[in-house]
Formats: structure tokens, sequence, C-alpha cells
């Protein structure tokens, strides 16, 4: 079992060495890599996914364990280490789920799959909206029931240690479940990001700036807690979005919905816009 990587720093855009020059990520940890478009988050991502390669564009080097990465092993071993759950996923492949996952667990060397593929198929169905069955095609499957099927293998089949996740706010899955389901296989996780609510979900995050690790930014108990509330927003929206896609109406009569919402108050702007909304509408 892999307890830790670690990024030795590079050179930023400007070639000047970048200010962070070594970052750890244990397992059962989760890196959010944030900052502002084009400052580099999807090159970091990059850089540890080619971790073996001689020389990258930034001159960032990863350490596995205690070692640099064994140039002289086999290339199939080194690929079972990063597992990517990319930004704009889609299956090519003309077969089922249940072959593409059987296929899977007898590449990885698992001895009774059904059960195991049966835990896939659930936690793919938990995390995604209309059910995903063993006899869909991989072809059929939308991007966010894509997204769902690969963080279930990953965590449940796959055995890379290490989890690269390149934007998930909009893949149509529950991105919050998903990051716990990873957490909780004590993978190490790092997840680019524009979103608070991810952002504060990880134990500390990495600020990119001008295409280098610029900061590292632990996450404060006082930032768990903002955490918590932005998280009962979340879940109050996703009940709302549920509604609405069901076919609902919402807001007539129910001033619990608004009741609900001022409650959780603190982040408030686009939630009391939401509930001020509710009240005219009344
Ligand atoms: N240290 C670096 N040295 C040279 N080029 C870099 C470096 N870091 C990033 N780049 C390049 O800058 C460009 C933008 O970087 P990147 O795609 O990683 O941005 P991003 O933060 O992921 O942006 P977005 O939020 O829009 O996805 C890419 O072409 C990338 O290869
Ligand atoms: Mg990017």
């Amino acid at each position: 079992m892999l307890d830790k990587i670690t990024i030795l720093g590079g050179r930023n855009k400007s070639g000047r060495r970048e200010k962070i020059s070594r970052l750890e990520i244990a397992a059962g940890d989760v890196l959010a890599v944030v900052g502002p478009t084009g400052s580099g988050k999807t090159q970091l991502i990059s850089d540890i996914e080619q971790y073996d390669e001689e020389e990258t564009l930034t001159g960032r080097s990863v350490l596995i364990g205690n070692q640099l990465a064994d140039r002289n092993k086999n290339k199939k071993s080194r690929r079972y280490l990063v597992a990517q759950v990319s930004q704009n996923m889609n299956f090519v492949i003309d077969m089922s789920v249940e072959e593409f996952l059987l296929m899977h667990a007898r590449v990885r060397g698992i001895e009774d799959p059904n059960p195991i593929i049966e835990e896939v198929l659930a936690i793919t169905n938990h995390l995604s909206g209309e059910p995903v069955a063993f006899s869909t095609n991989l072809t059929q499957l939308s991007g966010g029931q894509s997204r769902a099927l690969m963080v279930a293998d990953v965590a449940i089949i796959s055995n890379a240690p290490v989890v690269l996740i390149d934007e998930i706010e909009n893949a149509g899955i529950d991105r919050l479940q998903a990051l716990e389901i990873l957490r909780g296989q004590g993978k190490i996780v790092l997840v680019v990001s524009h979103d608070p609510t991810l952002m504060l979900m990880a134990g500390k995050r990495v600020i990119m700036k001008n295409g280098g690790m610029e900061k590292i930014c632990p996450t404060t108990a006082k930032e768990k807690r903002i955490l918590a509330d932005l998280v009962k927003v979340e879940k109050r929206v996703a009940d709302l979005r549920e509604q609405l896609r069901r076919g609902d109406s919402i807001g007539h009569g129910d001033s619990s919905v608004v009741n609900r919402e001022r409650e959780v108050g603190l982040y408030g702007q686009g939630v009391s816009a939401l509930a001020s909304e509710y009240q005219q509408g009344d």
C-alpha cells in the first residue's frame, strides 16, 4: 500500500523556480488544486500522471512513497499507479457495462468478480440519476453516468492508489459523495476545482499561479464549519433540483422552504435571492 506521494517543485511559466518546492499528499488525503483559469492546474495533474517521463514541461518530479519513480520498471505495472477521472469522459467501446466491468476485474486479477461488479453498479447508481443496468451498452451512457461508472470502478476495482480528478462539478453526479467514496478507500486524491465546497472538502489546497505552485493552505477549523453550512445549502439545492427534474412545481404555499433557506443563512446572496423569489412568487 502506497502511503504518500511527493511533488518536487519545478518551474513556473516564466521559467522561475516555483514557490512550493515540496508537496506531500498522504493516503486518504484529498488535495484540492485551485487557481484562476490558465494558472496550471491541469498541467500539475498531468505532471503526476506522467510521473515516469524523463522530463516534464515544468521540470517537476514525483516521489512514489520515498523514491523517484523507477524508470526501468516495465511500463504496464507503472500505469496502475494512477487512475484519472477527467472532464470529458465518454466511452467509445461497444460492449455492455457488465462485459466491461468483468473484463476490468479479470485484468486486475479479481478471483470472484460478481459481488465486486454488483457493488460497482450499486455505487454508480447511487451517484448518478437515471439507473444504469448491466445490460446497458457503454456507448449509451450519458456523460454523468459514464463518470459515475468511472468513479465507482476506480474506487472498487482499480487498485490504483492515486486518483486524479479534473473538474467534476458539472459532471451531473453527486460529486461530494464521489469524493467521500474515494477518500474512504484510502486513495491519494487530487481534485482540480473551481468550486468552494470541493476546495474545503480537501484537507489542504494548493494555489496555482502563472503555472507554479504558489501557496499551500490547510483547511482551517473555521473553514470546516463553513463547509458544513455549504453542504447544507447544497443538499437543499439538490433536493430542489430533484423536485424540479421530477416535474414537481415548487414553492407553492410551502413556507418551510423559505424558512429552511433562512436558517442556513450564512452564504447568503445566492440562497437569500432564492428565498426572496419564493416570497415574491407566493
Ligand atoms: N509551469 C509551466 N510551464 C510552462 N507551461 C505551463 C506551466 N504550467 C502550465 N503551463 C501551460 O499553460 C497552459 C494553461 O495551463 P492549464 O491548462 O494547466 O490551466 P488550468 O489552470 O487547468 O486552467 P482551466 O481552469 O481553464 O482549466 C497550458 O498550455 C499548460 O501546458
Ligand atoms: Mg484545466
